[in-house]
C-alpha cells in the first residue's frame, strides 16, 4: 500500500516519490558506490509523506531530513531522516529476506523501507526513547499499511534482549559509544550499522564481529540529532562571545572552560599551512585525521552575525574544525579568495589564546602529513574493543576511550 489512491492529478505522491528517488540514485552514482538495486525499490515503494502527516507533500519528497521535535531550546531531537542518508545506510546493512531487524530511534519512515526490505518471512522492531514518537511512527506505520513492524517504547542503550538475537541492527541516532548489548544481541555474522561520534564528528559505521571486537567493513559521513537517556553523550560546549561564537568539545582533562572563555580577546595568530583543500566544504579525510590526531579535537560554532563582524573566519555551518588546549585554541580558517580565478582553498589556521602559536602549528603541522601520507588512501578502518582490553592488545592506531569500548582508528 502506497497512500496515493485519493491524491489529484497533478503531484502526486508517486510522481514526487519517482523524481526523489531518480535524484538520490543519480547523486549515489556520482559520487561512490551505486544505490543498490533492492534499496531503490523500496525507496520506490514506501509512501513518506505518510510519515509526514499534515507537512507539504512537496517537503516530503525533498531530500531533506523533516524535524518533528525539539527540545526546551529549540535543539532538535528527532526527524524523519534525509532519504539520501537513510539509502546510504540501507546499503551499508544489507537487510536480507528473512532478517530479523533492529532499528534503534523510530520514526516509522526507515522501518517501513526494512520491513519492505525483510520481506514477509522477516521482522522488524523499532524503538524510541520518547513517547510522543513511538505513538506517531505507530500511527503511520498502521496507516501506510506496516502493521507487522513492531514499535516499542524504551532506551536503546539495552536493545532489546527479549526479542534477541538480531541478524542486523540499525542505530538512527548519533551514538557516542557502542554499549555492550548491541553487539550481545547480535546474531552470528550479523552487521551493525550506527553514527558514532567521534571528537565532534560523526560517521555512520558498518560493523560486524570479529573475535573479542568489532570491525568496520564501510564508513559515511552523516548527521543525526544526538543519543538521550543512558548513553548521551558528555559534550560541553564553551561560549567564546556570548551565544554568537563557541567551542563544542567532549569533557576531559586538558581543557580549562574558564581561560577558554575569555580567550577570543586575545590577538589573533594566523597561519598558512600550504595544504590545497577543494574547492568547499571541509574534507572528511583531513577532519577525521584531525579529529583522530588530536585529544583536543573539537568544532567552533559561529553565528554569520559572528563571522560578518569579523570576530572570527570559519567557513562551515554545521561547525568548524578545531583544537583546545589549555587556555587557548585554533581553527580552520575560512577559503580564501584571490580576487580571480577559482577559489583557492588553503588550510589556513588562526588562533587566539595563550601558546594559540604553537598550536596552530600542530594543528597546520597534522595537516601536512595528512597531505603528505593519507589524502590519496583508502580511508581508515575502524575497530572497537571492549573497555579494559590492554593497549598491547589493541592493533596500531589512534585510541578513542569511550565509557563501554576503546576505539582504535586505523590510517593504512
Ligand atoms: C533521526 S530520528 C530517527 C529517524 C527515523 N529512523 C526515520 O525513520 O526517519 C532519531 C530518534 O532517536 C530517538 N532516540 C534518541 N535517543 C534514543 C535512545 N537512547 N533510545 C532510543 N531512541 C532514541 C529520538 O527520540 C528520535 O526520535
Amino acid at each position: 500500500m502506497n497512500g496515493d489512491e485519493d491524491t489529484p492529478r497533478a503531484n502526486t505522491p508517486a510522481r514526487l516519490r519517482e523524481a526523489l528517488v531518480d535524484e538520490v540514485a543519480a547523486r549515489r552514482s556520482l559520487l561512490g558506490p551505486p544505490l543498490s538495486p533492492r534499496v531503490e525499490a523500496a525507496l520506490r515503494t514506501a509512501p513518506r509523506h505518510l510519515f509526514l502527516p499534515g507537512r507539504p507533500l512537496e517537503q516530503a519528497y525533498a531530500d531533506m531530513p523533516v524535524v518533528t521535535r525539539t527540545d526546551a531550546e529549540g535543539v532538535p531531537t528527532s526527524s524523519v531522516s534525509q532519504p539520501a542518508m537513510v539509502a546510504a545506510m540501507l546499503d551499508q546493512l544489507r537487510p536480507e529476506p528473512g532478517h530479523r531487524v533492529l532499528e534503534i530511534g523510530s520514526g516509522g519512515y526507515n522501518a517501513a523501507l526494512l520491513s519492505e526490505l525483510v520481506g514477509p518471512a522477516g521482522s522488524v522492531t523499532t524503538m524510541d526513547i520518547d513517547p510522543d514518537v513511538t505513538a506517531r511512527a505507530r500511527s503511520a506505520l498502521d496507516a501506510a499499511g506496516y502493521d507487522r513492524v513492531e514499535v516499542v517504547l524504551a532506551d536503546g542503550e539495552f536493545g532489546l534482549p527479549d526479542r534477541a538475537p538480531f541478524d542486523r541492527i540499525i542505530v538512527t541516532v548519533e551514538a557516542w559509544d557502542i554499549p555492550p548489548a548491541w553487539p550481545g544481541q547480535l546474531a552470528r555474522g550479523g552487521r551493525i550499522v550506527t553514527p558514532l561520534r567521534l571528537r565532534g564528528l560523526t560517521r555512520s559505521l558498518a560493523l560486524e564481529q570479529d573475535g573479542d571486537h568489532l570491525v568496520s567493513r564501510s564508513d559515511e559521513m552523516c548527521a543525526f540529532v544526538a543519543i538521550q537517556g543512558v548513553g548521551e553523550s558528555p559534550v560541553l560546549r564553551i561560549p567564546l562571545y556570548g551565544a554568537e561564537v563557541g567551542l563544542v568539545l567532549e569533557k576531559g582533562p586538558g581543557i580549562d572552560p574558564v581561560s577558554l572563555a575569555g580567550a577570543l580577546a586575545a590577538p589573533r595568530v594566523d597561519l598558512h599551512s600550504g595544504v590545497e583543500l577543494g574547492p568547499v566544504g571541509p574534507l572528511s579525510g583531513l577532519d577525521l585525521w584531525l579529529a583522530c590526531a588530536f585529544p583536543g579535537f573539537c568544532l567552533l560554532t559561529a553565528t554569520p552575525w559572528a563571522v560578518g563582524h569579523g570576530l572570527v573566519a570559519p567557513a562551515w555551518a554545521a561547525g568548524t574544525p578545531a583544537l583546545a588546549e589549555g587556555g587557548a585554541f585554533a581553527y580552520q580558517g575560512a577559503p580564501e579568495h584571490a580576487g580571480h580565478g577559482p577559489l583557492r582553498a588553503e588550510f589556513v589556521v588562526h588562533g587566539h589564546g595563550p601558546g594559540a602559536d604553537d598550536l596552530a602549528a600542530r594543528l597546520a603541522g597534522q595537516a601536512r602529513v595528512w597531505d603528505r601520507d593519507h589524502r590519496s588512501g583508502p580511508g581508515p578502518v575502524f575497530t572497537v574493543h571492549p573497555a579494559g582490553t590492554p593497549d598491547d592488545r589493541l592493533p596500531g592506531g589512534f585510541v578513542i576511550d569511550k565509557r563501554h569500548t576503546r576505539v582504535v582508528v586505523t590510517w593504512p
